[in-house]
């Protein structure tokens, strides 16, 4: 059997100039919430593939993917061409272990994510299992720019269905906001303001954080935590802090 599976592109939606989701219909093999496709073109007569979190829950179709077109990359500014009808490869293989699964048990889930990281927990909050488990579920997305905070109806819907059990939070790093918070997420961890604003407080007696996106913030963040007891969480020796790089800083 082929590793790559024709897709068709079905949806687009353009957010921002750089920021687009992809909807495309492909028959990939059984998948776990949180957990990356690969999408593949032929460019000068190779297939060139990227992973790709999926942003559906694993029973929902079509399949979506949210993206950053990244400035002189590969890939990603060929996919931000595409339009419905478009063809695209497709990995018949799902992957990945960022995933409830490897999540130990814990009072609060804290979702941390910085631009396109956002996707993943929508797969992972589209399921019942983080509902069933946390007592309260925080989202936080940190972007540069407003029009950068997308998924709206999607975080709405959540926090219609969940008024007691979920909170969303943004940051707005580069412009002035009413409603968001200011600066990086590592930073509003140091000042106390990301668990004021969600009224729960971090602490490795019921936190269990969840980290995606930029390396660097996955990282500082991980440095602010660690300083307030949280540990890295390791197959053998769970933890508190589970993480997943966009790529390498
Ligand atoms: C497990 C996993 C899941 C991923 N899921 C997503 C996803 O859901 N959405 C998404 O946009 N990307 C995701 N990525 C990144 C994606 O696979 C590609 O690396 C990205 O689209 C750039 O590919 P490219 O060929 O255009 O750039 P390349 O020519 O490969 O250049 C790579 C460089 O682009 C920069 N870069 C890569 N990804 C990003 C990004 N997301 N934001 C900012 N700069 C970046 C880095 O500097 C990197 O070194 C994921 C990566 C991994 C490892
Ligand atoms: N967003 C745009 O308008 C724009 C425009 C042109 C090109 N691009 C390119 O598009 C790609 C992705 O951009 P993006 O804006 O989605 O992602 P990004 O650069 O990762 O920024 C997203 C958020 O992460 C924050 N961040 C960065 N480093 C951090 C750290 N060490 N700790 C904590 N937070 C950190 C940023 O804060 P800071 O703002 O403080 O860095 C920003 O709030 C990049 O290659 C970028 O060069 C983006």
């Amino acid at each position: 059997m082929s590793e790559w599976i024709a897709g068709r592109v079905c949806g687009k939606r353009q957010w921002t100039e750089k920021l687009v989701s992809l909807q495309i219909e492909a028959e990939v093999a059984p998948f776990v919430a949180g957990q990356f496709g690969r999408l593949a073109l032929d460019i000068d007569g190779e297939r060139v593939a990227r992973p790709y979190s999926f942003v559906n829950a694993p029973d929902e179709r079509p399949l979506e993917f949210y993206f950053v077109v990244v400035p002189d990359g590969l890939l990603s500014p060929r996919l931000g061409h595409l339009e419905a009808g478009d063809e695209v490869w497709v990995a018949r293989r799902p992957g990945g272990f960022f995933i409830l699964d490897e999540v130990p048990p814990g009072r609060d889930l804290w979702c941390l994510a910085t631009g396109t990281g956002l996707g993943v927990f929508l797969s992972i909050l589209k399921t019942p299992e983080p509902w069933q488990r946390f007592e309260n579920i925080i989202l936080v997305h940190g972007v540069r720019h407003a029009r950068e905070l997308t998924y709206g109806d999607t975080i709405e819907d959540f926090a219609r269905r969940h008024p007691e059990q979920f909170r969303t939070i943004s940051l707005i790093s580069r412009e002035a906001s009413e409603t968001a918070l200011p600066g990086r997420i590592p930073a509003a961890i140091e000042n106390g303001t990301l668990e004021a604003r969600a009224g729960v407080t971090i602490s490795p007696a019921h936190s269990q954080v969840m980290i995606c996106g930029n390396p660097n913030m996955v990282n500082d963040t991980r440095t602010v935590l660690e300083q307030r007891g949280l540990r890295r969480n390791r197959r053998q020796q769970p933890g508190h802090i589970t993480t997943e790089n966009y790529w390498r800083s």
